[in-house]
């Protein structure tokens, strides 16, 4: 788990673009580490694998960052759900579209949810409503009822299609 300067216990990665190093114990999962560099928009809803709130993208790999460990992510560009604000910290289409459909309630799957939704975008700018669904399959929401995000990611989806291409992955 040596960092790119050598140090033990240490990661480097790039989280939304920004150099970081990772304190990384042995065994340490990504979402700890994350977290503890205050990436608290991670969130860790079952710490088993099984909710999908922590998702992140690990060199644009859809990834449980409470099931991996921190060093297997050494060198990695990763992207939480402030990696889809734009550079002056604008709402990206997804988020907007999930405020105007009233996509979350409690919020707490949210960021899992939308980086899942991200992750399908970049690889179909047209997906069917049941593509959505199978892309937020590994997502547990306790209060939507998933309609709503459907709703919202195929109209993101449409917005984007007819606008510029897809910003490409930081
Ligand atoms: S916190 Fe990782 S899948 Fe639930
Ligand atoms: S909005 Fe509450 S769990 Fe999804």
């Amino acid at each position: 788990m040596d960092g790119n300067d050598g140090s033990a216990g240490t990661v480097s990665v790039r989280v939304n673009g920004e150099p970081v190093t990772l304190a990384a114990e042995r065994g340490e999962t990504l979402i700890e580490s994350l977290r503890n560099a205050g990436h608290y928009e991670v969130k860790n809803g079952c710490d088993e694998g099984v909710c999908g709130s922590c998702n992140v993208l690990c060199d644009g790999e859809l990834t449980r960052a409470c099931l991996t460990p921190a060093s297997r992510c050494d060198g990695a560009d990763v992207t939480t759900v402030k990696g889809l604000l734009d550079d002056d910290n604008g709402l990206h289409a997804l988020q907007e579209e999930f405020l105007e459909h009233g996509a979350a309630q409690c919020g707490f799957c949210i960021p899992g949810v939308l980086v899942a939704a991200y992750h399908l975008l970049q690889r179909t700018t047209d997906p069917s409503d049941a593509e959505i669904a199978d892309a937020l399959s590994g997502n547990v929401c306790r209060c939507t009822g998933y309609a709503q995000q459907i709703e919202a990611i195929r109209d993101a989806a449409t917005r984007l299609d007819r606008a510029e291409p897809m910003e490409v992955e930081r």
